[in-house]
């Protein structure tokens, strides 16, 4: 899995005691019955986004505070982040509380603790990085990270003195106007010596719009009794925009997209139209790969380097391999190897293995299926629960009955098989190497190497039926017709044909 910052090199890598990441609100904003920090962009979670920039920072305690929906955040951590502490607050009392209860649940912890808003997925490893860095260089004990915004709106304020030093966090609703005009905003992100933090939590006051204790209000006591503190600004604003409803979502999810599509086209892959192409976090894209417009690549995707995948192709947890080329396609849970051809129109599913130089072509659907190196199912096919060997051709129209109502079977094809056109393989059955079967068998079973198998109904053609029974038809004057051309003398060049006659 990468990320989509980079971790700094690690002999400079500053680090933490513990991060604490604050998960416990509402997200009333949202209007959603999923938790706000599950609410997902570019492949993680609000969430998870957070502890994915914590995790350079190599903190030997991760605390999440949880409280609505906590028994869905706590099914989430423990998918994400297993090694994630998840303490609960009882009750929303405010940030500066939650960050009481954390720190409640480690006593012990001494040292620098990261204390970070669950809903802040811009957030990035380096800007992380720099902020711990600052914090130790400054002998800080309580560091806020900052950033200059255009609208400050529903943000705190950063209240600085007239030598600049930081003085007070402001929420906007408790602001003076004064203070309201300042465009340097709290981010929500903080470094705090943990035996300070504890001491300045549990004197906050509730004296505030929301009646409720505040993280902010850490800072300025601190600043009133002369401890070292500071405000650092994030290189780029975009960083700590925080996530609050629906259209900041997707605001946030944009923002994130071009910088996985800037990353990747810097790195050497080329996207053609970076408006229709989302690509998560978590997914790698080799050199020289192209993405065509309308190309969704999500979760565990990789793709090879000089693949062209796209148009309008969506790979989930996806291995594409070198060269490949992927074309109108959805695919979940598949493996393509190099050189492979996919599409148009393909829906490649969970289990799906294509050996190197293989095809699966147009209207053709995998499930759980190794498909060998250099083999081809071009057309119109449905191949489930399946092997098919080296070399092998399937023909158009093809199933795989691979299921008889209760359960699945498997169906097994050798090398260099050639199999006809609209054949139903009725597993479980193998057809082994070198086989032939004839268009339209239906294959209930095993055909030995070699053979050509054929099991369809012999052709019967009644002669004169049409002129008979649909007399007066288009049909029957095209049968007139060509039966009185016939009459003309003249060469065959076909041989002789079975004829059935009716009685
Ligand atoms: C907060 C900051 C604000 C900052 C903004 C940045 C406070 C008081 N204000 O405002 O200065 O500019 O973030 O995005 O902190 N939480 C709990 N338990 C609670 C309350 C909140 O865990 O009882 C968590 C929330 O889940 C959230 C974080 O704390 O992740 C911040 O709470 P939120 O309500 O989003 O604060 P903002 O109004 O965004
Ligand atoms: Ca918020």
């Amino acid at each position: 899995m990468t990320h989509a910052q980079p971790a700094p090199a690690p002999d400079t890598a500053p680090t933490v005691a513990a991060v604490v990441v604050l998960a416990a609100g509402q997200g009333t904003r949202m209007r959603s019955s999923t938790p706000k920090v599950l609410h997902t962009l570019g492949g993680r979670s609000l969430v998870g986004h957070v502890l994915a920039a914590a995790e350079p920072l190599a903190a030997g305690t991760t605390v999440v505070v949880v409280g609505s929906g906590r028994e869905q955040v706590e099914q989430h951590l423990a998918e994400v982040a297993p090694t994630a502490l998840p303490v609960v607050q009882e009750e929303q009392l405010g940030s500066g509380h939650a960050a009481a209860v954390a720190l409640a649940a480690v006593p012990d912890l001494e040292g620098s603790v990261l204390v970070v808003n669950g809903d802040s997925p811009l957030l990035t490893s380096r800007t992380l990085a720099a902020l711990v860095t600052a914090h130790d260089a400054a002998g800080s004990v309580f560091t806020v990270l900052t950033a200059e915004v255009a609208d400050p709106t529903g943000l705190g304020r950063i209240v600085r003195d007239g030598s600049g030093a930081p003085r007070a966090i402001v929420e906007e609703r408790d602001a003076t106007d004064e203070q309201r005009a300042i465009r340097e905003v709290n981010a929500g992100v903080y470094v705090a010596n943990a035996g300070t933090l504890r001491r300045v939590l549990s004197g906050l006051a509730t004296d505030n719009a929301q009646g409720e204790q505040y993280l902010t209000d850490a800072l300025a006591p601190l600043v009133a009794g002369g401890a070292p503190t500071a405000a650092v600004r994030a290189d780029d604003p975009d960083d700590v925009l925080g996530c609050n409803d629906r259209v900041e979502l997707a605001a946030r999810r944009r923002t994130l997209n071009d910088r996985v599509l800037d990353g990747l086209m810097r790195s050497g892959v080329t996207v053609v139209d970076p408006l229709t192409t989302w690509v998560d976090a978590t997914v790698t894209v080799g050199r020289d790969a192209v993405l065509e417009p309308g190309t969704h690549l999500r979760g565990g995707t990789a793709v090879g380097d000089g693949a062209h995948v796209g148009p309008d192709t969506s790979l989930t947890d996806t291995q594409v391999g070198e060269r490949a080329t992927v074309v109108r396609t959805h695919a979940v849970g598949a493996r393509i190897g190099d050189d492979v051809q996919v599409g148009p129109f393909a829906y490649l599913r969970p289990g799906t293995d294509l050996g190197a130089g293989a095809k699966v072509g147009t209207f053709v659907e995998t499930k759980n299926a190794q498909v060998g190196e250099g083999s081809k199912i071009p057309h119109l096919s449905y191949v489930g629960d399946a092997t098919i060997g080296r070399g092998t051709n399937i023909g158009a129209a093809t199933v795989f009955v691979n299921y008889d109502g209760v359960a699945k079977h498997h169906t097994t094809i050798g090398d260099h098989a050639r199999t006809g056109a609209d054949n139903m393989f009725v597993a479980p059955v193998t057809v082994g190497d070198g086989a032939y079967t004839a268009a339209g068998s239906v294959i209930t079973s095993d055909v030995p190497p070699g053979a050509m198998a054929v099991a369809r109904a012999p052709q019967r053609n009644v002669a004169g039926w049409v002129r008979r029974r649909r007399s007066g038809t288009p049909a029957a004057e095209a049968a007139a017709a060509a039966e009185s051309r016939a009459e003309a003398p003249r060469e065959d060049p076909s041989g002789p044909s079975r004829v059935d006659h009716d009685s």
